[in-house]
């Protein structure tokens, strides 16, 4: 099979009225990714519009309080406030290209639907959000600056009401209106080629941060850490250290901790599976999805990560919801600033390894304004 297969995951599992679209977005992908044109737009807008590079930045106070050396990539600093961006503009630009006039895309923490409404309102294409209900409770904030940009943001009611069943959603609607619609997955799942095609857009994360570690220290990052909700800012750290001596730590959503029957780790509690389109590692029946915080409360996870768990270069690790809090609240108090509930599950698991690594890089994929009214009901700060 093609580039999508990752040594038995991946793939394109999907219904047959989706599989031309698919064939025909992974052509499209293909012949425009290389072209210099391309490239040299998308990475003006990455510059000019989102903000890139991010710094990579030396948190001492941390460092101090964990016991090893921790440098942040601040992904938090970009427009809309995470890494979310980067694909969406790769994605948006691939669309206007291809003559779509309408995007749609599901969103968990709101992050990928906000950054979907900011590249809908600029490059003028018409957008609608598929959220769970529950999501939009727990995201309200995220909702407004969608409707602010002029997105339509629809309610999914089915199922938990959670990212997956927004997912479940979108893809009816891309099935329905493949002629003027890209949908334009947030992550590293799905059928081909979304897996590739998302890491390749966020693959700048690990690039950028690679060379600002060497021209910092002149090596290499003994480990890196990142959060794995789907998994597009893990793997957008990883690729460019994939064949460096770096270990590799994905942090999942361990929701209310080892051995509970409500949490959102596939990779560390998970089994082989099919979800959304692709063969990948997926949470049991038996078991409630669920995180703290929404950007992880997925059950299954990019299928990349899947192989790197089966081939061992990655270790995964549930953090549970009160190490995620703890985090949140070191981050803030220790150097000004605030984490996205998601990325504290990566500050966390920092935390848990500096008894092994001496230096390590975490991949900072957001800023926490979005849950702040969630961290005043978390901490009682009213
Ligand atoms: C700030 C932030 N980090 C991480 C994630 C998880 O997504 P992924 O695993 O694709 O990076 C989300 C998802 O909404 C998010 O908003």
């Amino acid at each position: 099979m093609s580039d999508g297969d990752f040594e038995g995951y991946g793939g394109r599992h999907v219904p047959e009225p989706l599989a031309e679209p698919l064939e025909q977005l992974a052509t499209a992908y293909d012949d425009i990714k290389e072209t210099e044109g391309f490239q040299r737009e998308l990475d003006a807008l990455l510059e000019d519009y989102a903000g890139r590079p991010t710094s990579l930045y030396h948190a001492e106070g941390l460092s101090e309080r964990y016991g090893a050396d921790v440098y942040l990539k601040r992904e938090d600093l970009l427009h809309g406030g995470a890494h979310k961006i980067n694909n969406a503009l790769g994605q948006a630009l691939l669309a206007k290209k291809a003559g779509k006039s309408r995007l749609i895309a599901e969103t968990g923490a709101g992050q990928h639907g906000t950054a979907t409404a900011m590249v809908g309102a600029l490059l003028d294409l018409d957008t609608e959000i598929y959220m769970g209900e529950k999501d939009v409770e727990r995201q309200k904030m995220n909702v407004f600056r969608m409707r602010l940009m002029g997105a339509e943001v629809n309610e999914v009611t089915r199922g938990g009401a959670g990212l997956s069943d927004a997912v479940d959603a979108a893809l009816e609607d891309f099935a329905a209106n493949i002629d003027d619609t890209h949908y334009l997955v947030g992550s590293v799942v799905g059928p081909d080629p979304f897996p590739r095609m998302v890491r390749d857009f966020q693959a700048v994360i690990g690039e950028e941060a690679r060379e600002q570690f060497r021209e910092r220290t002149g090596g290499l990052p003994d480990a890196a850490v990142a959060c794995v909700g789907g998994g597009s800012n893990a793997m957008g750290l990883f690729h460019a250290f994939r064949d460096d001596d770096v270990a590799f730590y994905g942090a999942e959503g361990g929701g209310e901790g080892a051995g509970s029957k409500r949490h959102a780790a596939p990779l560390a509690d998970g089994a082989d599976g099919t979800i959304h389109g692709m063969k990948t590692r997926v949470i049991g029946d038996d078991v409630e999805v669920h995180s703290v915080s929404a950007g992880l409360d997925y059950p299954g996870v990019g299928p990349e990560h899947a192989m790197f768990r089966a081939v061992g270069r990655c270790d995964y690790r549930a953090v549970d919801d009160e190490a995620a809090k703890a985090a949140f609240r070191e981050l803030s108090e220790e150097e000004g600033i605030i984490p996205a509930l998601e990325s504290s599950h990566a500050i966390a698991l920092a935390k848990e390894l500096a008894d092994e690594h001496d230096t390590i890089l975490v991949n900072l994929s957001g800023r926490g304004d979005k849950d702040m009214e969630q961290a005043a009901e978390l901490f009682d700060l009213n």
